[in-house]
């Protein structure tokens, strides 16, 4: 299992060095945390013919996904902009899988100009709009079929129904194509390993109907277990069954598997300084100098994220920690547990790597923190903070103040 992290990411003389070089709030990668988890999962799946596409869509920081690109992973698109991203972070584009949804024209002929070789179409309208504009100049892609099967995808709005293959198969002949692949992704977020394991048969007989099935692509949703004590998705597990399973196939399968979460929420915190207190009866209330458009899981999500602090914690306060906005959702957690925190203390949002800064926004016109890769104690700025000039970018008015 991917150890949970301790309790407290690193030294409190590493925070202060940190939030004194770059400012506070601060996301911090920890590069040695990334690795593990990255070498980890890679690790836990040994069927022989398999690729590891990380999913960008949880965090486009071009460094981190170098870092991926190091380790020998892919990466998963959702959308154009992850394969913009990708492609600057230096991806091949035969290491970039793109399975999204509701391309126009427009775009899909850039995703095939960009030369992405393995694209997951959701539908077979979809299937049409890249049949009428293939070219032969371009790469031919493998074309796979993001599943739609209520019992294993849920009530889901995207994919394509079992009964539609056969069309499907119809619609890429008509371009000199063939339907190659079966693309499965349950959701995000789940830590039973069952509900994972319990879909491979399924999956592989709807896949064997496609005549011309030559790979597997599982996803995608794989847990990661914010509630540090509770159960936690089990890589090997999975990937003992699905090796063995596909090992028995009487054909060749190659398998691609594209985790999000579970590869990266472990690797970074949200430092933040303490800006006001006040107690309400016996619970403490933090304002800190970071909000809920910086992380807007917690609140806006109801997603769990452990708020740590260094300081002595032989007394600890029911404590709810606020942003620095008015938003009456403006909590970062709520009944954390923490000790008595005096002005400029700095507290720690632990395990916010995945869907966090890549969620930020403008929402209440705070600034988006920097990011910081920390690696041993060595530290090297990722991303810039932002300064109130980002807030007029792209607006067209006339300046008054001229
Ligand atoms: C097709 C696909 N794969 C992978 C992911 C990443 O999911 P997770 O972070 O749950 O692993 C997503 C997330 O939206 C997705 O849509």
């Amino acid at each position: 299992m991917i150890k949970p992290r301790d309790p407290l990411p690193f030294s409190l003389a590493v925070a202060q060095e940190l939030l004194a070089a770059y400012n506070s709030p601060l996301y911090v990668y920890q590069l040695d945390r990334l690795v593990t988890t990255i070498t980890y999962i890679t690790n836990s799946i040994p069927y022989p013919d398999t690729q590891f596409h990380f999913a960008s869509v949880t965090n486009g920081n071009v460094a981190l996904l170098q870092v991926f690109r190091n380790h020998g992973w892919g990466i998963h698109a959702n959308t154009p902009g992850d394969i913009y991203l990708a492609l600057a972070a230096g991806f091949t584009p035969d290491r970039i899988v793109y399975s999204g949804s509701n391309l126009d024209r427009d775009e899909m002929r850039q995703v095939l100009e960009w030369g992405i070789h393995t694209i997951n179409l959701d539908s077979l309208s979809q299937l049409e709009t890249l049949r009428d504009i293939y070219r032969d100049e371009y790469i031919k892609p493998r074309l796979g079929l993001r599943l739609n099967f209520p019992a294993l995808t849920g009530a889901s709005r995207i994919g394509v129904h079992p009964e539609q293959f056969g069309k499907a198969v119809e619609i890429a002949r008509e371009a000199g194509l063939t339907i190659d692949g079966i693309h499965f992704y349950r959701g995000t977020g789940t830590n039973a390993t069952q509900a994972f394991t319990d879909a491979i048969e399924t999956i592989l007989s709807l896949a064997s109907q496609l005549p011309d099935w030559s790979y597997l692509d599982f996803g995608g949703g794989f847990g990661y277990p914010y509630h540090h004590e509770k159960a936690a998705f089990d890589w090997v597990e999975f990937g003992r069954i699905l090796s063995e399973r596909l090992s028995r196939l009487d054909r060749k399968i190659q398998l691609a598997i594209e985790p999000g979460r579970a590869a990266i929420a472990g690797s970074a915190v949200l430092l933040a300084r303490v800006v006001s207190i006040k107690w309400q009866g016996k619970k403490q209330i933090l304002g800190v100098d970071t909000t809920v458009a910086n992380l807007s899981v917690p609140s806006v999500h109801g997603g769990y994220r452990e708020i740590v602090s260094w300081h002595d914690r032989d007394e600890l306060f029911n404590t709810d920690v606020c942003g620095n906005t008015t938003y009456s959702r403006d909590y970062l957690g709520r009944n954390c547990q923490l000790p008595h925190l005096k002005i400029d203390d700095i507290i720690a949002i632990l395990d916010v790597g995945a869907y966090g800064y890549a969620m930020s926004s403008h929402f209440l016109h705070r600034l988006r923190p920097a990011e910081v890769l920390l690696d041993g104690d060595r530290h090297r700025l990722i991303r810039q903070c932002e300064d109130y000039s980002i807030l007029l970018t792209n607006q067209i008015f006339e300046d008054d103040r001229v």
